[in-house]
Formats: structure tokens, C-alpha cells, sequence
């Protein structure tokens, strides 16, 4: 009898461990601010994070934390929706302005952080406020825990695809 208790609690720690070990803080920066593009022999200032169009690609895994540190570099107001995300006890950070947010004035900053739990798959983030998400967007990948598969078969390539308004 003894011996199953320990043998259970054995288990428990176990499975404890492998929950807080595999769960990670991701942190990132998002230089949000002008950025000259070039299409069709036109020349265009937009508004885009990290100087690139889509932005930058941010990977985590379910249970992962992650903290976004926004530098609201352009001259426009701004906030960052994290698309699809649940945002369970976290709903400071969902981004839509005047609902759960001011917005983030030219020349400040702000942090976002929020646990990713229970969801997995390809989501997008993408600027909160009227036409500015028509740049300022990118690819979140949500990757099962370390250790848990896919729902599928493991595929041979992946490519992430987002699809962006036309800026010209
Ligand atoms: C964005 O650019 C800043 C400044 O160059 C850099 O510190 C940061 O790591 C970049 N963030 C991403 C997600 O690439
Ligand atoms: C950014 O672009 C806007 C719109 O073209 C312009 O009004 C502003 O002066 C630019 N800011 C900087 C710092 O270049
Ligand atoms: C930017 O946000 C501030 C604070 O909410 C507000 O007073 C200001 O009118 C906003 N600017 C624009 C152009 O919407």
C-alpha cells in the first residue's frame, strides 16, 4: 500500500516537473515605425514593425508566456491584437483600443504578456487601431508542449502564409 502511495506520488511529481519544465517565457521587441517600401515603381511610407512587411514571425509552444515589449516608434497611435488568442485572466493584454487598452501614444511603449493555454495552431497579431493593421501584422505559431505531437502527421515542410491587404 505504501509503496503505491509513493509510487503515485512518484507520478505526480513527475508529471508536475514535465508541465513547469516545458512551459517558457518567450520575449520579444516590436520597433514599430515608419518604413519606405518600394512596389511597382512607386515609393510609399508605411507603418510596419521591425522595418519588415508581414513583421516579425513569433513561435512559442502551448503553456508558453509571452511578454511583447511594443515601442511605438511611428506617429500614429497604436495597439496590438494578439488574433485568436484566449487570454484566459489576461484580458489587459488583448489590445483593442478603448475596450481593454488605451492606446499606445507616438514615443511610448508597452508590454504586453499573456500565458498561451489550451490552443495551438497558426494565429495571426495584427495592429488594433482602424487602417494601421493593414502593415503592422505577422504570423503566431502556436507548437504543441515539448513532448505532445501534432494532431497529424508530421508534415515535411511547413510554410507559414499570411495574406495582407494590397498598400498601393
Ligand atoms: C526588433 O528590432 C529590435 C531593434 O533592432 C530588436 O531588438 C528586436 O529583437 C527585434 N524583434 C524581433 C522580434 O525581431
Ligand atoms: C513618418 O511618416 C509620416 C507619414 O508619411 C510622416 O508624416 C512622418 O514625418 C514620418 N516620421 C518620421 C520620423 O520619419
Ligand atoms: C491618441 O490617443 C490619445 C489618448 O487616448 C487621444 O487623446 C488622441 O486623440 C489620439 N489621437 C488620435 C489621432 O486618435
Amino acid at each position: 500500500m505504501a509503496r503505491r502511495v509513493v509510487y503515485l506520488l512518484a507520478c505526480a511529481l513527475a508529471l508536475l516537473a514535465s508541465t513547469l519544465t516545458s512551459a517558457a517565457i518567450v520575449e520579444h521587441s516590436f520597433h514599430v515605425q515608419n518604413l519606405t517600401i518600394q512596389r511597382l515603381c512607386q515609393k510609399r511610407v508605411i507603418t510596419a514593425v521591425n522595418g519588415s512587411l508581414p513583421g516579425p514571425r513569433i513561435r512559442v509552444r502551448e503553456g508558453d508566456t509571452l511578454v511583447v515589449h511594443v515601442y511605438n516608434l511611428s506617429p500614429y497611435n497604436l495597439t496590438i491584437h494578439w488574433h485568436g488568442i484566449f487570454q484566459l485572466l489576461s484580458g489587459w493584454a488583448d489590445g483593442p483600443q478603448y475596450a481593454t487598452q488605451c492606446p499606445i501614444l507616438p514615443g511610448h511603449s508597452y508590454t504586453y504578456r499573456f500565458t498561451i493555454t489550451g490552443q495551438e495552431g497558426t494565429l495571426w497579431w495584427h495592429a488594433h487601431v482602424q487602417w494601421l493593421r493593414a502593415t503592422v501584422y505577422g504570423a503566431l505559431i502556436i507548437r504543441p508542449r515539448v513532448g505532445r505531437s501534432y494532431p497529424f502527421p508530421k508534415p515535411y515542410r511547413e510554410v507559414p502564409i499570411v495574406l495582407g491587404t494590397k498598400v498601393l
